[in-house]
C-alpha cells in the first residue's frame, strides 16, 4: 500500500520503518527540516535498537523516503498516519495544535478518498474533532480511524513487529479493512486485530499507560513502607507478582516513572476526565506519589552526609529507561537539580542520553566518557537508570576511584549482602 507517516520521531520512525519493511511504500515527513536532511542521509536521530538498519535497508530498496512536503505525501498515499507530538498543555491536557494543523493541511491537499490515521496519543474525542476539520476543507470521501501506538522505547522496532494486539477505532468498515489488511502481516503469530469505536481505542491508550504508572506508584509506595517496617520489597514483590492475577511486570520500585508518555498521559487523562466533571482521584494519587519518589535518593543522601555541599556525587544513567537517549520528564532531572542545589558537583555517565543531557544540565555538571571515569574522587555514586552495563561492573576498581565507597542504587540492581562484602555503604530502595 502507499502509506504516508506525518511526524518522523520516536512513533513516527518506526511506524514508517516497519511498514516499509513488509513491502509497502512509505514516505515519511517531519516539518523539521534539518531532521529530515539526516535521515535522507542514513543517520536516524535517535536511538532505538535496529532501527538505523531498518531505515537504511528500507530507503536503499527505495521503499522508504524522507520529505518535509505534506501536500507530496499526501497525494501520493490512500493511508496518512498522523503521528506528530502531543506534548502537555499549560492546564495538563493534550495540546492537539500539531495533529489538527495536520489534520486541516491533509483536507485541503487531499484529492480522492483517503484513510486519516491518529497514530499520536489523543483525547477521546479528537477523531471526532479531525474529522470535522477534514470535512470542513474537502468534498472528497475520507475515513478517520484511530490507531493507538503502544510500542515502548528502547525495544520499539521488536514490539512493533510482534505487537500484543492491534487496536483499531473506525467508524466505517472501509478505513477498518484497509487498517486489517496493513497490520495483518504483523499479527501471523495470532495477536488480535480489536476493531471498535473511535472512542474506546482513544481512551485505551490512556487506560494502558496510566494502569502501569499505578503500578509503579503503588510498587513504590510498598517500598516505602518496607523501609519502615524493615521489610524487604524483593520479597515482596515476588510474593505479590506469583499471583496470576497480578503477575510478575512493573512490580520494581525505583526512582519514579518519567519519559515522553506516562507523566503526560496521567495528566491529560485526570483532565479531560474533568472536563466531564469527573474525579480521577486514584491517578491524582499516582502523580503525586511520582513527584516525591523522585526525591528520595537526595533526600537519603542528604540523611547520610548532612550536607551535600561542596561533595562531589558520581550519577549513572540519565535517561528515563534503559535503552534509549530520551530524557523527556526523566527522574535524572529532578535529581540532578536537586543535587546541584544542594551545592554538590555532578559528573555524570549515561550509555546514550549524554547528548541530550548537555542541552539540559550544559556546562554545570560534567560528563564522563566511561563509566569508571564518573567515579573518580566521587562521595558517592547515584544510579539512576538500570542499563546492562552497570549490573555486573568492577566493585574493586569503583572502591578505588571513588573519594567514599557509598551507593545509593535508585533501580535496586544490587544485593545488600554483595555489597556488605565488597565493602560498601548501600542504599536501595525498599529494602
Ligand atoms: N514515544 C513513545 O514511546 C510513544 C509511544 C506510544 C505513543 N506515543 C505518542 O505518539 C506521538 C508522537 O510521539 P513521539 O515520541 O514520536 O514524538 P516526537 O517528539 O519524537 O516526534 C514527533 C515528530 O513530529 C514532528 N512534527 C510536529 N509537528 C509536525 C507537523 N505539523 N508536520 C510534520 N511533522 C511534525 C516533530 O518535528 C517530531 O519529529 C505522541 O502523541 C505520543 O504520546 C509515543
Amino acid at each position: 500500500m502507499k502509506i504516508a507517516v506525518v511526524g518522523s520521531g520516536y512513533v513516527g520512525l518506526v511506524l514508517g520503518a516497519c511498514l516499509a519493511e513488509t513491502g509497502n511504500d512509505v514516505i515519511c515527513v517531519d516539518k523539521d527540516a534539518a531532521k529530515v536532511r539526516t535521515l535522507r542521509k542514513g543517520r536516524v536521530p535517535i536511538y532505538e535498537l535496529g532501527l538505523t538498519e531498518l531505515v537504511n535497508r528500507n530507503t536503499a530498496e527505495r521503499r522508504l523516503s524522507f520529505t518535509t512536503q505534506l501536500g507530496r505525501a499526501v497525494k501520493a498515499s490512500q493511508i496518512i498516519f498522523i503521528a506528530v507530538g502531543t506534548p502537555q498543555g499549560e492546564d495538563g491536557s493534550a495540546d492537539l495544535q500539531h495533529v489538527l494543523g495536520v489534520a486541516r493541511e491533509i483536507g485541503r491537499t487531499m484529492d480522492g478518498y483517503r484513510v486519516i490515521v491518529n497514530k499520536s496519543t489523543v483525547p477521546v474525542g479528537t477523531a471526532e474533532k479531525v474529522r470535522a476539520l477534514i470535512r470542513r476543507e474537502t468534498t472528497h470521501p475520507f475515513s478517520v480511524v484511530s490507531n493507538p501506538e503502544f510500542l515502548k522505547q528502547g525495544a520499539a522496532v521488536d514490539d512493533f513487529m510482534k505487537p500484543d494486539r492491534v487496536v483499531i477505532g473506525a467508524e466505517d468498515p472501509r478505513g477498518a479493512e484497509l487498517m486489517q489488511a496493513l497490520y495483518t502481516p504483523f499479527t501471523r503469530t495470532g495477536a488480535p486485530i480489536m476493531v471498535m469505536d473511535c472512542a474506546s481505542a482513544e481512551l485505551s491508550k490512556y487506560a494502558a499507560n496510566a494502569l502501569l504508572a499505578t503500578r509503579i506508584s503503588f510498587m513504590n509506595e510498598v517500598a516505602n513502607v518496607c523501609e519502615l517496617f524493615g521489610a524487604d520489597v524483593d520479597r515482596v514483590r515476588q510474593a505479590v507478582g506469583a499471583d496470576r492475577r497480578i503477575g510478575t511486570s512493573f512490580l520494581f520500585p525505583g526512582v519514579g516513572y518519567g519519559g515522553s508518555c506516562f507523566p503526560k498521559d496521567v495528566k491529560a487523562l485526570i483532565r479531560f476526565s474533568a472536563d466531564k466533571d469527573y474525579d480521577f482521584e486514584v491517578l491524582k494519587a499516582v502523580e503525586s506519589v511520582n513527584d516525591r519518589q523522585k526525591r528520595v535518593l537526595v533526600a537519603k543522601l542528604k540523611r547520610h552526609f548532612g550536607s551535600l555541599k561542596g561533595r562531589t556525587i558520581a550519577v549513572w544513567g540519565l535517561a528515563f529507561k534503559p535503552k534509549t537517549d530520551d530524557m523527556r520528564e526523566a527522574p535524572a532531572i529532578v535529581i540532578v537539580k536537586a543535587l546541584l542545589d544542594q551545592g554538590a558537583k555532578v559528573q555524570a555517565f549515561d550509555p546514550e542520553a549524554q547528548r541530550m543531557a548537555r542541552s539540559i544540565f550544559g556546562s554545570k555538571i560534567t560528563y564522563a566518557a566511561k563509566s569508571y571515569d564518573a567515579l573518580k574522587g566521587a562521595d558517592a555514586l547515584v544510579i539512576v537508570t538500570e542499563w546492562h552495563e552497570f549490573r555486573e561492573p568492577d566493585f574493586d576498581r569503583m572502591r578505588k576511584l571513588m573519594r567514599s565507597p557509598v551507593i545509593f542504587d535508585g533501580r535496586n540492581i544490587y544485593h545488600p549482602q554483595q555489597m556488605k562484602a565488597h565493602g560498601f555503604t548501600y542504599s536501595s530502595i525498599g529494602r
